[in-house]
């Protein structure tokens, strides 16, 4: 029987309480199937962990967790450490030492779930966020701390390798969607160095997936496209800032930041791939039992597409879908269930 290492990395808030759901729908998953296994283990890095010991990875961690076949990380976020410092503490550099350059955000309205937008029940699109440089590079600096003349920098950076990578891996999944469409998100009207570098890979990259329909939005002007005509777009490519942003609004555009996965890959699987719910620590509803485990079953339903379980992906997701739409909803998508509920629900859909 084929069998996969996870590494688990709840980390802060509610994200111990969706990779917790998270692994029992992948468990449950698995014995389904019947074909392959999951041996997981948990890491206990976590705001926490770092106020108790001054880091968030220890020694040697990286090196442990590349042995895995892929990592199911919650969140990380907490009040009592800044959040800069938490992120550049974990999340980032899994990321950037993973070289898991291509984020890849998936929109749609799930059934029972309702779009805030009349013509958004139809919203069904791929954010391609590049996840390696650009805007959270990390170079820039501080000087003359404190003082009136403080100068800060915060420098995006943009390689020709890294935009070609990006959009020959936009253009290789847009290519697989059913509406082949692929929209390029910069802002090279008013950053004419970076961007127009951008835009220039973009249409040579192009020339290579000729059955590929292209167009492109400034990010501002984007924004209003998915507002009010969503049914446009299909596949979206930007900035790792840009990308940011634009998730976010789909998330909301599509029912809930709840039920928002993402996948940060490595896709020439030299390193593992991270698997996480886009929503964050949300430390105002933690511990209360509340959070929707639906992103997190999302998140997992990518993780099993990377690990080439397609099968068991499909099911996955077919029973979240049929427990959306039957009506069992955490509070966030109008519903009084809570994330045991919700969890249940989906083990038994199963
Ligand atoms: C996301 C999040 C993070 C990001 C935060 C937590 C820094 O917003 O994954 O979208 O901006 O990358
Ligand atoms: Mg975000």
């Amino acid at each position: 029987m084929r069998a996969y290492r996870i590494a688990a990395i709840p980390g802060d808030g509610i994200g111990v309480e969706v990779i917790a759901a998270g692994l029992r729908a992948l468990q449950e998953v698995a014995a389904r199937e019947g074909s392959f296994r999951l041996e997981v283990e948990s890491f206990p890095w976590s705001s926490d962990y770092y106020l108790e010991r001054g880091y968030y990875i220890p020694e040697g961690g990286l090196e442990k967790l590349r042995a895995f076949d892929a990592i199911f990380f919650g969140a990380v976020g907490s009040q009592k450490v800044p959040d800069h410092i938490s992120l550049w503490g974990l999340r980032l550099p899994i990321c950037q030492g993973f070289d898991q350059y291509a984020n890849v955000r998936p929109a749609r309205v799930l059934p029972g779930v309702t779009s805030p937008l009349r013509a958004g029940q139809g919203i069904d699109w791929v954010v391609v966020r590049e996840n390696s440089e650009g805007e959270y590079a990390g170079h820039g600096g501080r000087a003359h701390r404190g003082l009136p003349e403080e100068v800060a920098t915060e420098t995006a950076v943009f390689t020709r390798a890294g935009v070609t990578r990006i959009h020959r891996f936009a253009f290789e999944l847009a290519r697989k969607r059913p509406k082949k469409h692929l929209t390029l998100v910069t802002k090279s009207n008013a950053q004419r160095h970076g961007m127009v570098l951008w835009d220039e890979v973009f249409f040579e990259v192009a020339r290579d997936y000729p059955e590929v329909k292209t167009d492109r939005e400034l990010v501002d002007a984007v924004t209003t496209r998915m507002v009010l005509k969503p049914g446009t777009l299909d596949t979206l490519v930007a900035t790792n800032l840009h990308a940011d942003i634009l998730s976010d609004l789909a998330a909301a555009l599509t029912g809930s930041l709840g039920i928002a996965p993402t996948a940060n890959l490595n896709p020439e699987r030299r390193f593992p791939s991270m698997f996480e719910p886009i929503h964050g620590s949300a430390f105002d509803i933690a511990g209360k039992g509340i959070a929707n485990p639906i992103a997190t079953f999302w998140t997992a339903a990518l993780m099993l597409e990377h690990l080439g379980e397609q099968g068991a992906a499909r099911r996955l997701m077919s029973a979240v879908e049929s427990v959306t739409g039957s009506g069992v909803r955490t509070r966030d998508l109008g519903g009084s269930a809570n994330t045991e509920e919700v969890t249940r629900a989906v083990c038994a859909a199963l």
